[in-house]
């Protein structure tokens, strides 16, 4: 048995701050690059320990389960409107989900449908309200805990801070949803955590992580344990076309091993089952978003849940994004798995 990394999705409303959250946590700078300032597809981006140490230093040192996981593996969705199916892709992937809210900005419709998908796969989530160094006087503490930051704030600003956020607790609590700022949540299973940050200075993101790591501890260790000799369950992100490899199709594993050589069974746009053969499996280096590092990615033999990765094979040519991948395997009916399966999508 092997534990591995809890799936994070990142949902919110349009240009609320997931991708500059999750460029802050990999030291990247995705977002300024996006045509339009909007993202257009599942992003997908594995974070190692080691980089979560780094910035939470001492938060964590009595979390256990850093030291059984290998990381977390974020998802990264669009907020625009278009894209209702790539959100509900990203919280049907998801172990943890982060709701991002722009706490100047509050609930906007797609926070709700955001919220409802979380309600839909009862995701455990939690609510950041992003851009707190917008709040007028705030200064600003780059890479601070939320704590430390808000303590230096004037009486003024913090209560400001506090204001906006009790207008989150009453929008949450018409949804259905106890939540309270995060240190003052006195029952983390009743209550969802409100951590107010700052996705450009990194305030608060220590406590982000901390926070996904003790829920994951708390509520989520059976669920991620898998079974590495398993034959590999994933879903189908995007199908692309690459120079020197021609179709490809990017895939998050989220159980068990997958290798070269495996026949695995997709679903294309007529909903019937396709299979073929695995000729390589890419992988991006850890902290890569897998959407943009093409030049980035190392060929592997095998690969065990959870990872993002390329996968080339011939007769990819009318498999759907959001298909199922089922390794086939002599025990099961894959094909029937995967039919009923795709009745959800
Ligand atoms: P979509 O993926 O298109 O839904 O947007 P998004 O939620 O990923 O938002 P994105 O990261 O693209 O950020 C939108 C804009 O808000 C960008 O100009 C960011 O620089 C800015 N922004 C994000 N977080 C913060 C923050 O904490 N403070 C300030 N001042 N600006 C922020
Ligand atoms: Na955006
Ligand atoms: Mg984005």
């Amino acid at each position: 048995m092997k534990i591995r990394s809890p799936i994070v999705s990142v949902l919110g409303h349009v240009d609320h701050g997931k991708t500059t959250l999750l460029d802050y946590i990999r030291g990247s700078t995705i977002a300024d690059k996006e045509a339009g300032g909007i993202t257009q597809h599942i992003g997908a981006t594995e974070i190692p320990n080691d980089t979560i140490e780094e910035i939470c230093g001492n938060f964590i040192s009595r979390l256990t389960i850093k030291d059984l996981i290998p990381g977390l593996f974020f998802i990264d969705t669009p907020g625009h409107a278009a894209f209702t199916s790539l959100r509900k892709r990203g919280g049907a992937l998801a172990d943890l989900a982060i709701l991002i809210v722009d706490i100047n900005d509050g609930f906007k419709p797609q926070t709700y449908e955001a919220l409802n998908i979380l309600k839909m796969y009862k995701t455990p989530f939690i609510v950041v309200a992003n851009k707190i160094d917008r709040i007028f006087g705030w200064e600003t503490h780059e890479g601070a805990s939320f704590s430390e930051s808000f303590n230096q704030q004037a009486q003024s600003v913090k209560q400001e801070l506090d204001l906006k956020l009790y207008e989150l607790v009453g929008t949450l609590h018409k949804e259905g949803f106890q939540s309270e700022r995060f240190d003052r949540v006195s029952n983390f299973a009743s209550q969802i955590s409100i951590i107010p940050i700052s996705a450009r200075s990194g305030e608060g993101i220590i406590e982000v992580l901390a926070m996904l790591l003790g829920l994951a501890q708390e509520y989520l260790t059976e669920q991620l344990e898998i079974n590495e000799d398993a034959p590999a369950k994933g879903t189908i992100l995007e199908i692309k076309e690459e120079v020197g490899l021609g179709l490809t199709v990017d895939s998050i594993i989220y159980d068990g091993v997958l290798r070269t050589n495996d026949e695995i069974a997709l679903i294309n746009s007529s909903n019937e089952v396709v299979t073929t053969k695995i000729r390589s499996i890419l992988r991006p280096l850890p902290l890569e978003e897998m959407r943009d590092s093409k030049k980035k990615f190392r060929k592997l033999d095998e690969v065990v849940a959870a990872a993002g990765i390329k996968i080339a094979a011939p007769n990819l040519d009318d498999v759907v994004s959001g298909s199922p991948l089922r390794v086939l395997s002599e025990e099961e009916d894959v094909e029937e798995q995967l039919l009923k399966e795709i009745e959800d999508i």
